[in-house]
């Protein structure tokens, strides 16, 4: 640790006696440690009350006496937004629940017939609300004062549930929307931060961004930290390729700004190498590239031979390499009676669109005689954000169980492994993620932080498994083990792949080297660095193999 950040932290509070560095286990809530009285201190130097997070459905219960509106928990379950905006929401209410050891899973459930109780769960217990940098070097402070849990929150999106844990002092950056558009940016200059496209559109310009029905995903952390994919990204890169400076809180409480130019080594850790872990960010500075027109290409088959969607899923993943690198990105869905998927080209001309999707179009013509009924369709739009919004604007897609794993597959995998692929792919019922090639091949891979695999890769796939609520240990422990199985075979396949932070699974093989590649070495040390009060720890981040398996203990 350096000079200046103890003084940081002295110029916000008193002198750091006690942290979760020195030794032994973190504070959570109920044990004696936990410092109940002092929150009004907290309360007196943040800008907002403190929040106390409830799980999504806490407002049904108790069943006599609903605590708030059970109606509106019952109407608005799947919507990403609303859940965005409950502190203790995360978008697979699994990772709300926790499961004692007994089997036993404290939970607290939407539909009200299941439990008589609902319980806290994971789900933190006090919280700021951060609308600045200043609330932020607060609670880190307290946090590290008290070596309290900490958890960073901003929508609850991450698939891992590394947004929320149990008995933890939650920072929750969800109100920290303010956009800034600077058409001169120089480093080190204004800041601009989440949700942008309606405010970077308004300059008639385009940025790349995660999707999501209803734009409910941040800009700003937990998708840029892991690499932040788009369908833009064959294109224009990832969002780590496109952040030209970060701001962020260190466990020191200082505030640092990064970019190429100063503190080169975070702003490459914080491109790519994993959220909660090196700080806080604060705000993220991005390129905007000038609007432009679209074309929109969608694919449909309707499959009643097996075999024949096994052929077809195969081509699809040997042209995964020809789509991308021609520019269009997008998303498919694979199953063994239905292939689709929507890909855009953004700056496209009519005829290079056609051009680009007719050998395409000719494989999959070629099965028509065993059963593929297909059908597909190009769209020309005035630009990009017409599709975006045309496509991406309304809907809900969150609020269930779900768990997921991923595979970056490379152009090697494609056009060797394809057959076995794609047995797996129509088995576990995938989709598929066209955010890599073109543009984010060609970007020199130790140029981020980022998994040297997505520069290899031409397309991303993922598999899942789903569950209703009220589902016994045991039949979740059921569905883990599919999900297992999967990685396994997908691993055992494409050893030399690796797999996306954001959307991965907790059951990853051999997962620093899975999420991180050859990068994972110094990202450690980046780590080391700048959270010397080794304050910031998530599942499979960079670090964590010091920690016990509920990340409350140091080894
Ligand atoms: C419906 C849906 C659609 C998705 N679509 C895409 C997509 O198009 N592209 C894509 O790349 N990914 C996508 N994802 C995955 C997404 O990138 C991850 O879920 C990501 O973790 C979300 O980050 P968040 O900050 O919004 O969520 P959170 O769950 O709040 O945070 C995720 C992680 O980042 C940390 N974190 C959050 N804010 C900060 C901060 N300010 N400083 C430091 N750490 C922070 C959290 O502690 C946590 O570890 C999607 C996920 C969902 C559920
Ligand atoms: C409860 O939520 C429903 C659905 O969102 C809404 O229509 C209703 O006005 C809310 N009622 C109260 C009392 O806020
Ligand atoms: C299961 O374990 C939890 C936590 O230890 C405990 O509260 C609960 O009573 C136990 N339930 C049963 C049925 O044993
Ligand atoms: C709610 O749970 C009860 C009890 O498990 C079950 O019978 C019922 O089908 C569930 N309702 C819904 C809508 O899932
Ligand atoms: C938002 O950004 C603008 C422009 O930089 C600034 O004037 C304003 O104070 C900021 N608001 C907050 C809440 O940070
Ligand atoms: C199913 O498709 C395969 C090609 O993948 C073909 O060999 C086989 O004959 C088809 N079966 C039927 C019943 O059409
Ligand atoms: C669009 O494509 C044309 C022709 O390839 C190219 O000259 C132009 O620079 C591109 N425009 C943008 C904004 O990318
Ligand atoms: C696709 O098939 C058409 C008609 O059979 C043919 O004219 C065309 O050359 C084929 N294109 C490609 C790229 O295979
Ligand atoms: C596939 O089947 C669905 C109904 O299940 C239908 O709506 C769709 O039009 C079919 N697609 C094709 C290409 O035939
Ligand atoms: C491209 O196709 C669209 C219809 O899809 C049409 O409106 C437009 O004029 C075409 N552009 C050119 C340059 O031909
Ligand atoms: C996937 O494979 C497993 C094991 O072979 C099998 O039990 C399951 O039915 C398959 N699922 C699908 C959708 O083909």
């Amino acid at each position: 640790m350096n000079v200046l950040s103890a003084i940081a932290v002295l110029a916000i509070g008193g002198p750091v006696t006690v942290w979760a560095g020195s030794s032994g286990c973190l504070c959570a809530y109920g044990e004696s440690c936990w410092p109940a009285s002092t929150f009004s201190q907290l309360q007196s130097q943040v800008s907002q009350p403190l929040i106390y997070p409830l799980p999504s459905a806490s407002a049904c219960y108790p069943l006599s006496h609903p605590s708030g509106n059970c109606t509106a928990v019952q109407a608005n379950w799947l919507d990403g937004n609303w859940r965005a905006s409950i502190p203790g929401s995360m978008e697979a209410p699994n990772f709300e629940t926790i499961t004692f050891q007994n089997g036993t899973i404290d939970a607290c459930y939407r539909n009200t017939s299941i439990a008589g109780t609902c319980d806290q769960g994971s789900v933190p217990v006090i919280g700021v609300d951060a609308r600045s940098a200043e609330d932020i070097q607060t609670a880190v402070h307290f946090a590290v004062q008290h070596n309290l849990k900490l958890v960073v929150k901003n929508t609850g999106h991450d698939f891992l549930g590394r947004s929320t844990a149990r008995g933890s002092f939650v920072v929750w950056t969800h109100n920290m929307k303010n956009i800034t558009y600077n058409s001169a940016f120089v480093p080190q200059g204004a800041p601009a931060s989440e949700t942008y496209e309606a405010a970077v559109n308004n300059y008639g310009r385009l940025m790349v961004g995660g999707s999501s029905a209803g734009g409910s995903i941040g800009s700003s952390g937990g998708w840029l930290a892991g690499g932040g994919h788009s369908a833009l990204s064959p294109n224009y890169g990832l969002g780590v390729d496109n952040a030209l400076e970060i701001s962020v809180v260190l466990s020191s409480g200082k505030f640092l700004t990064e970019n190429k130019y100063q503190n080169s080594d975070l702003f490459w850790a914080l491109r790519g190498g994993g959220g909660s872990t090196y700080g806080i960010v604060t705000s993220v500075t991005y390129r905007t590239y000038p609007s432009v027109p679209t074309q929109l290409y969608t694919y449909q088959a309707n499959i009643t031979n097996t075999s024949a969607a096994v052929e077809l899923v195969g081509g699809l993943l040997r042209f995964q390499t020809q789509f991308t690198d021609d520019g269009w990105g997008g998303y498919g869905f694979i199953s063994a009676q239905q292939i689709s998927f929507f890909i855009f080209g953004p700056n496209m001309t009519n005829e290079t669109a056609m051009t680009s999707t007719q050998a395409w179009h000719n494989f999959s013509a070629s099965l028509t005689q065993f059963g593929v009924v297909s059908t597909d369709k190009l769209y020309h739009a005035p630009s990009w954000y017409t599709l975006y919004q045309l496509i991406f604007s309304g809907g809900v897609e969150n609020g269930q169980n779900v768990m997921i794993t991923n595979r970056l597959l490379s152009r090697n995998s494609v056009a060797t492994k394809y057959v076995e692929l794609a047995e797996i792919l129509v088995n576990c019922t995938a989709s598929f993620n066209m955010v890599a090639g073109g543009k984010v091949s060609q970007i020199n891979p130790n140029s981020a932080g980022l998994n040297p695999a997505w520069r290899k890769a031409v397309t991303e796939t993922v598999c899942g498994v789903s569950w209703d609520e009220g589902t016994s240990a045991v039949d979740i422990e059921g569905m883990i083990s599919q999900l297992k199985g999967w990685i396994k075979a997908t691993y055992d396949l494409t050893p030399n792949d690796g797999a996306y932070f954001n959307e991965g699974s907790l059951f990853e093989i051999n997962w620093q080297e899975t999420f991180f590649g050859s990068h994972c070495a110094t990202l450690k040390s980046i780590k080391d660095k700048y959270d010397p009060y080794r304050l910031f720890v998530v599942a499979e981040g960079v670090g964590s193999e010091e920690w016990n398996a509920d990340l409350t203990c140091r080894y």
